[in-house]
């Protein structure tokens, strides 16, 4: 008989990047695979959570037993998050690109006319899990955020912790060392708000999306 200590629990995740368009053809986004977000959705719902999945574009499948939506952009990705809730826990594992193009995207390809490339003005993207760890009403009694670094990981990810008003960071070494962009395993340090800091040994994604569900679990209880 498998544990199901989320049975009854409304679960939300982010995953993927965003993609944020030019033209028909161009996008500026962050690197991400999805792999651990998607990970983490389907231990959710293993662990018994009614699970809605909000994922940038990824080349995964769908999770078996998950409520996905997909998005493209940042601001999707919010009104599609905002839209899913309320929810017990909310789980922010997407790369959100910071930044998109100042002017809407243009309807046709961007032609090279030989005058050399034209500026790109950029409009920052709002802050998915700021506005929602921040909400006065409806806030999840559990807000997760994720912190992919190359450099002084654990020093940023307590800056982040303070900075979203988020219950718990969960950190990863993205340095090109380290093999996790992209990669099956992942390396993972749980940074709480007291600045207290756990670092889990290296292992398969979906062991440390279990790890983490069940820590998940817990600290909602709590
Ligand atoms: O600030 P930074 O992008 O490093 O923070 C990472 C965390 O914030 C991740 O949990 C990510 O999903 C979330 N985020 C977000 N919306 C943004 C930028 C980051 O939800 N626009």
């Amino acid at each position: 008989q498998e544990a199901k200590p989320l049975a009854g629990r409304r679960v939300l995740v982010t995953s993927g990047p965003t993609h944020e368009p030019i033209d028909p053809v161009r996008y500026i986004a962050n690197r991400s695979s999805g792999r651990q977000g998607h990970a983490i959705a389907t231990a959710a719902a293993q662990a018994g959570a009614a699970v809605t999945l909000v994922s940038g574009p990824v080349s995964l499948p769908d999770p078996t037993g998950v409520d996905v939506v997909h998005v493209e952009t940042a601001r999707e990705m919010l009104s599609a998050v905002e839209a899913a809730l309320p929810a017990d826990i909310a789980i922010f594992a997407a790369a959100v690109a910071d930044w998109r193009p100042e002017v809407e995207a243009a309807a046709k390809k961007i032609k090279k006319d030989g005058s050399g490339p034209a500026p790109l003005a950029l409009a920052e993207n709002p802050d998915i899990l700021a506005t929602i760890a921040k909400r006065s009403e409806g806030r999840p009694s559990l807000v997760v955020g994720f912190a992919a670094e190359t450099d002084s990981v654990l020093d940023h990810a307590r800056a982040k912790i303070a900075r979203k008003g988020c219950d718990l960071i969960v950190a990863n070494d993205v340095s090109a060392e380290g093999g996790v962009m992209g990669g099956a395993e992942n390396t993972v340090h749980l940074i709480s708000r007291d600045g207290s800091v756990e670092s889990w040994p290296r292992a398969a994604k979906e062991e440390v999306a279990r790890r983490l569900v069940a820590r998940f679990a817990e600290l909602a209880e709590g």
